[in-house]
């Protein structure tokens, strides 16, 4: 295997709130790689009253999805950086099918395609309790919720937007409508495993490095190597 085919290049897809961030963080610490969030960086973009999160924030707001061409471009640039070069795992992005070719062409320009995506299947009803109770710390980034994953007294916590019931029920439907579409997209291209997404963090966990090591063989990269067997269980 070379380099390239060693590092994971993963797509994680999943309906709001199904759980994506919480995976991401922990697989991106354990592989050494970077998760990037179009969602994060819009935040950032808008925090930082850029004219790019200006635009995005009432779009976000309204629980639709940001143009693509924005979007693309913001991958574009990320994946360009150092870190990306040892793989990443892509959380939000793409969410059209318009945005996954764009992808598919960004990377074979760059000559190493994506080698996983994941789908992280929630019933509805948790989704909208995960997203409703979902708390960040503005300080670390880290995701906790109020039932499953309370966070300590230390956290300095911000309730986003657009997880206010309303607005969620307005995401779930522009996903049922644009990305839901990537499923077959990815399965397409045999590089889809769909993961439970009900059961604690770590269960689910689980279930995706045994997808993960099903698809790609790839393992948590250099002193990190991923300890999972591969007689997991098939998850799709
Ligand atoms: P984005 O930030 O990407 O939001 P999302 O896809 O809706 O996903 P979430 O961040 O809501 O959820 P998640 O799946 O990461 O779940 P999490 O791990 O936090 O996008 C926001 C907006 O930006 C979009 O609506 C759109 O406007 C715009 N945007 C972003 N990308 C775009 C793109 N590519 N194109 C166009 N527009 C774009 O978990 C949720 C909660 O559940 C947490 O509280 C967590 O602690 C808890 N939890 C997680 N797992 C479990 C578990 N197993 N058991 C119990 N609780 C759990």
């Amino acid at each position: 295997m070379s380099d390239a085919n060693k590092a994971l290049r993963l797509v994680l897809l999943g309906a709001p709130a199904s759980g994506k961030g919480t995976q991401g963080q922990t697989l991106a610490a354990e592989f050494g790689i970077p998760k990037i969030s179009t969602g994060d960086m819009l935040r950032a973009a808008r925090d930082a009253g850029s004219e790019l999160g200006k635009l995005a924030d009432g779009i976000m707001s309204a629980g639709k999805l940001v143009p693509d061409d924005l979007v693309i471009r913001l991958v574009d640039e990320r994946l360009a950086e150092p870190d990306a070069q040892r793989g990443f795992i892509l959380d939000g992005f793409p969410r059209t099918v318009p945005q996954a070719e764009a992808l598919d062409r960004l990377l074979a320009e760059r000559g190493a395609g994506l080698n996983a995506a994941i789908d992280i299947r929630t019933p509805r009803e948790l989704l909208i309790e995960r997203a409703t109770l979902r708390r960040t710390d503005v300080r670390t980034g880290q995701i906790y919720h109020l039932k499953y994953n309370p966070p300590p007294d230390s956290a300095e916590l911000v309730h986003r937007d657009d997880d206010r019931e309303e607005t969620v029920l307005k995401r779930l439907d522009a996903y049922d409508t644009m990305t839901a579409a990537l499923v077959p997209y990815y399965e397409g291209k045999n590089l889809l495993r769909h993961v439970d997404g009900v059961g604690s963090p770590s269960e689910v966990g689980q279930r995706i490095r045994r997808a993960l090591t099903e698809l790609t063989g790839v393992t948590s990269g250099g002193s990190a190597r991923l300890e999972v067997s591969r007689g997991g269980a098939n998850e799709s």
